[in-house]
């Protein structure tokens, strides 16, 4: 199926074509792999920088914070994989920062009477095929590995189904867990809404919900979310990373 950033862009066509040049020369780089694998950031784009750099920006929030991470709707893993590496970084002695990445990998589920499907976001779009949540397990761990202190590993889980369903069954099995930045990006109303209802009650004060869609027109779910259910309801403060507008975070007071 297509990838929706294939189709939505808001960059010409010459940018378009320089990014698949790039990508292109990533897999023919004229090195030994020892020198590809260091080199990886020679093919890192602008705005992908961007989106880590504003990952980083909400992790650092959270250094002072006790919680979990949680990323529901990981598909592929990029932010769960992300926030291992800036665990590692920013805070390598705490090993109590689990992180927890939630997807059906088997697309969206869950559009309902409030949600416009289209072509892009419908049930079923965005699957990932195969045993994908066991890669994912896998590549945390590696992650884990290589990182400071990697011999403490095994902090993190992947945990497929419908979250409408999984992330009230983790919370029922772990009563003690609380939560200090969780990442939304579910594009229907009512598993976007069930979601953050249930994370909002573990969530400790200063907590991070970040919403990777919530000013998209497009993906209307998480504003309306947004503005029906928290606003003037629930205490909490709103931000923008400050270099990838996209992402919105709400800090619970
Ligand atoms: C836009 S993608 C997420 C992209 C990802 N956050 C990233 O940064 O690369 C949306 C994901 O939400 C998942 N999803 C949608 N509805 C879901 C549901 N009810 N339960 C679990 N996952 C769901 C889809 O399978 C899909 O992988």
């Amino acid at each position: 199926m297509t990838h929706e950033s294939s189709v939505l862009s808001y960059s010409p066509q010459s940018a378009i074509r320089a990014r698949e040049e790039l990508f292109n020369r990533l897999q023919h780089y004229p090195a030994t792999p020892e020198e590809t694998e260091r080199s990886l950031g020679l093919f890192v784009r602008g705005s992908l920088l961007a989106r880590m750099l504003a990952v980083a920006e909400l992790y650092q929030r959270i250094t002072t914070l006790p919680g979990v991470v949680m990323d529901i709707g990981t598909w592929r893993g990029q932010t769960a994989v992300l926030c291992e590496n800036l665990r590692a970084i920013y805070e390598p002695l705490n090993f109590t920062r689990r992180i927890f990445a939630f997807d059906t990998f088997e697309g969206y589920a869950g559009f309902g009477e409030k949600d416009q499907p289209s072509d892009l976001h419908r049930d079923g779009s965005y699957a990932t095929g195969g045993d994908y949540a066991g890669y994912l397990r896998e590549l945390l761990l590696l992650h884990e590995q290589s990182n400071a202190m990697g011999h403490n590993h095994g902090k993190h889980q992947v945990i497929a189904g419908d979250c409408r369903q999984t992330i009230p069954d983790f919370f029922a099995q772990q009563t003690h867990e609380c939560v200090a930045l969780a990442f939304f990006d579910l594009n229907a109303h009512a598993p976007t809404k069930e979601a953050f209802e249930a994370v909002y009650a573990r969530m400790v004060p200063g907590a991070i919900a970040a919403f990777w869609q919530l000013t998209r027109s497009a993906t209307p779910a998480e504003g309306q979310v947004y503005v029906q259910e928290i606003l003037g309801k629930k205490p909490h403060r709103m931000h923008r990373a400050a270099i990838y507008p996209g992402l919105c975070y709400l800090e619970k007071c």
